[in-house]
C-alpha cells in the first residue's frame, strides 16, 4: 500500500509521463506519411522518393485552399493550377520559376484524426491512386497534413513531381517558410501540430471519406 500511494506521488513517474508525451508531439505526421508511402513503394521495387520541404510546404497550402470544406474534396473541385505559382509558392518562400510537372495528387479529407499509416491506407483506397503511388514518372514527394479550426476535418495531401530534388520548388534561403497551423515533410520540423491534431475529432456534417486523385501537368 505505501508502495503504491510512493509511485502514485512520486515526481520520477510524472517525469516520465512527461517525457513520454514529449517524445509523441515532436514527431511529424507529414513525415511519418512519406517513411509509410516510400517503404510501400520500396516493397514493390519502385524508388525512394526524395521528400522536398518545398513542395510538401506547397501540400500544405493547397489543403489550406479547402478551407476546411471536406465535401469540395468530395466533389472533386480543386484549386486552379495557375494557384501554384501565384499563391502556393510564395506563401512558402518558394521561388516560382523552380516549380516542375506535379506527376500525382492525392487529397483525403475526413472527420477524424487518423494515424499516418491509417491515412495511408485510407489515401490509397481506389486503384487509380495506387496507380499514381507507383507511377515512374515521380522522384520527389512531399506529403501536408492539417485539421481545422483545431478540430476536425482533417485533410492529408500529397504532391509527386518529377523534378531534380534541389533544383525543384527550392525555397529562398533554404528553408520553406512554416505556417501553422498544419506539419509538413521533409524540413525537420518537429511538428508540434500533433496537439492540435490528436484532439478527438468532433463529428461533423459531411463525415465522409472524401477522396480526389489527379493528375496534371504543370506548366509555367
Ligand atoms: C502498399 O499499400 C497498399 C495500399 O494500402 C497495400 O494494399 C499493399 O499491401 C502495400 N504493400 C506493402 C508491401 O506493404
Ligand atoms: C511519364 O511521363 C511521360 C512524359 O510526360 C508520359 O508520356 C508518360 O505517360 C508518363 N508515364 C506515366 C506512367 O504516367
Ligand atoms: C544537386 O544534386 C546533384 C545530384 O544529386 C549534385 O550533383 C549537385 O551537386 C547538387 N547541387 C546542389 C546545389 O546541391
Amino acid at each position: 500500500m505505501a508502495m503504491a500511494l510512493w509511485l502514485l506521488f512520486s515526481p520520477f513517474l510524472f517525469l516520465s509521463v512527461c517525457a513520454n508525451t514529449q517524445t509523441k508531439v515532436t514527431d511529424n505526421p507529414a513525415d511519418e506519411l512519406v517513411a509509410v508511402l516510400n517503404a510501400n513503394r520500396t516493397a514493390h521495387k519502385s524508388s525512394s522518393l526524395a521528400d522536398n520541404q518545398g513542395l510538401a510546404c506547397v501540400a500544405l497550402q493547397y489543403i489550406k485552399a479547402y478551407q476546411g470544406d471536406c465535401k469540395a474534396v468530395g466533389e472533386s473541385k480543386k484549386p486552379s493550377d495557375s494557384e501554384f505559382a501565384e499563391t502556393f509558392a510564395p506563401n512558402c518562400g518558394v521561388d516560382a520559376s523552380t516549380l516542375t510537372p506535379i506527376t500525382g495528387r492525392l487529397l483525403g479529407c475526413r472527420s477524424k484524426y487518423v494515424e499516418p499509416s491509417k491515412a495511408f491506407s485510407m489515401l490509397m483506397e481506389s486503384q487509380k491512386s495506387l496507380d499514381i503511388l507507383y507511377n515512374k514518372n515521380h522522384t520527389e514527394v512531399g506529403a501536408a497534413t492539417t485539421g481545422t479550426d483545431g478540430g476536425g476535418p482533417y485533410f492529408w495531401c500529397v504532391l509527386f513531381s518529377s523534378g531534380k530534388h534541389n533544383s525543384s520548388f527550392v525555397p529562398q534561403g533554404g528553408v520553406a517558410k512554416i505556417s501553422r497551423p498544419g506539419c509538413f515533410s521533409g524540413a525537420n520540423d518537429e511538428c508540434s501540430g500533433a496537439d492540435d491534431l490528436s484532439r478527438p475529432g468532433r463529428m461533423w456534417l459531411y463525415a465522409v471519406t472524401a477522396l480526389i486523385v489527379a493528375e496534371y501537368a504543370f506548366r509555367l
